[in-house]
């Protein structure tokens, strides 16, 4: 057992894993490019009122899974760990003035969020997101932008069988009277709560229905539905979601029990799920309309809608997608080989192949040199080893300017001059991509 183990809930990834997140990370950010998301990044930590402010301060998010960072003595100011990035990039529109550029803007960020979640398959404390945010536009049109925008990214990135669920939570107008009917079912079976969703009912009766808990999932299926209480504006901004998400063919679902976990939401909100391998359902996304948010945070009333995409969640279905004979889609395993890796005669020489490396580096090649003092079949050996295509061995040619180029797959060899050999490499490693 080693003394040292990263934090429970957090993950190592190792070279293959990391690169297929930058991969996935590629995609998002290509995409997010071509619909005009211009990037963003905020701090990883945030005043944590921003949070509490933003998400609620009754949602599981704030009461159990933020990580707090706990106050130096000489500050005052109680900070927290973002576990999503709505409300920070919410918190720098307001600060920055964004309100007077043209509207929407549209932003987007990958990174990591943390939440102080109960580790298991999917679920982790450090995890990260793919989000985009539209600000400054009531839709619906921008509504059914963003979740298109969601489901292409799954397909560009290949994972199968992604559904998409939608809902309307209502706004301030009708949520109340929903809130009453809500609150009327579950005091009629208070004595079935847990603890908590008793503490719930009394100061956030919707986050019952978001409950993980097993015991709630009966009674929540049969409680009464938002979508039963809509006003007629949500009602009409709802029907205009789904009929553009008709032009545009995306296949939705209306999930009534959708509510979603953070209390920001009104009106549209949508989840991407997939059925696993054990039959489990996962979430690998989700969003929705967050047109209080703006306000609530210290800026003018504005509205905006976006998703965060999981994009541990979303490695993880495209490792069981391929491991069960599926499409491996993007950011399969792999990381590439070099090009070339430059070797010597002399064991001693490791001057020569690190300057010859570096030249053959700076022409734009994918060099290494082989940094070991030891002999030149184990060298060559190594190099095969790594998958380079070439070897360029140094050897007593080199006082006449040239050096041997050994094509390690054919096993063939020849002789160059220095002067030609970026042109060789480059010329050898374009046919063999093409080859
Ligand atoms: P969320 O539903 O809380 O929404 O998270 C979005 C996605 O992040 C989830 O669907 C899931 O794939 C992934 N995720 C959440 N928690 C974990 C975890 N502990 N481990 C692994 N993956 C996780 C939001 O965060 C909102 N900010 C989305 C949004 C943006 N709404 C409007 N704009």
């Amino acid at each position: 057992m080693p003394t040292f183990r990263a934090p429970r809930g957090t993950r190592d990834l190792l070279p293959d894993d990391a690169a297929r997140f930058l991969r996935l990370a590629a995609v998002a950010r290509d995409l997010a490019d071509r619909y005009g998301y211009q990037p963003i990044e905020t701090p990883i930590f945030e005043q944590a009122a921003v949070f509490e402010r933003g998400i609620g301060e009754v949602t599981d998010v704030v009461e159990k899974e933020l990580f707090r960072i706990a106050p130096r003595t000489d500050e005052s100011e109680s900070w927290a760990l973002r576990p999503e990035p709505t409300a920070g990039i919410v918190r720098a529109y307001v600060q920055h003035g964004m309100q007077t550029w043209p509207q929407p803007v549209r932003l987007t960020t990958i990174g990591p969020m943390f939440r102080y979640d109960r580790p298991q398959a999917g679920r982790y404390r450090q995890f990260w997101q793919f989000d985009v945010e539209a600000i400054g536009d009531p839709g619906p049109a921008i509504d059914a932008e963003i979740i298109e925008l969601g489901a292409r990214f799954y397909a560009e990135v290949g994972v199968e069988g992604v559904e998409v669920l939608l809902n309307s939570i209502g706004d301030p107008a009708c949520r109340p009277s929903y809130l009453a009917a809500l609150v009327d079912y579950y005091r009629a079976r208070a004595d079935a709560l847990p603890p908590t969703e008793r503490h719930r009912l009394e100061r956030n009766p919707l986050r019952i229905l978001d409950s993980k808990d097993p015991q709630m999932a009966a009674i929540n299926a049969v409680a009464p539905r938002i979508v039963d209480h809509l006003c007629a504006a949500c009602a009409g901004h709802f029907a205009a979601v789904r009929s553009h998400l008709d032009a545009l063919r995306i296949r939705h679902r209306i999930e009534p029990g959708l509510v979603r976990g953070l209390d920001y939401y009104s009106r549209t909100a949508f989840e991407f799920y997939v059925t696993g391998r054990e039959g489990q359902q996962q979430a690998l996304g989700g969003g929705g309309r967050y047109d209080g948010l703006v306000e609530l945070l210290g800026g003018k009333p504005t509205p905006g809608i976006g998703f965060g995409l999981g994009l541990d969640r979303i490695a993880l279905v495209l490792g069981e997608q391929a491991e069960s004979g599926g499409a491996p889609g993007v950011g399969a395993p792999g990381v590439a080989a070099p090009d070339v890796v430059v070797v010597s005669a002399d064991p001693n020489d490791t001057v020569g192949r690190l300057v010859v490396a570096t030249d053959l580096r700076a022409a734009g090649l994918r060099a290494r040199a082989d940094v070991g003092r030891r002999k030149l079949g184990r060298q060559l050996e190594a190099a095969g080893r790594d998958g380079a295509h070439f070897a360029v061995i140094l050897g007593d040619e080199l006082a006449a300017g040239q050096v041997q180029l050994r094509d390690l797959e054919a096993g063939t060899q020849r002789t160059v001059a220095m002067s030609d050999l970026a042109r060789e490499l480059k010329r050898g490693a374009s046919q063999h991509k093409h080859g």
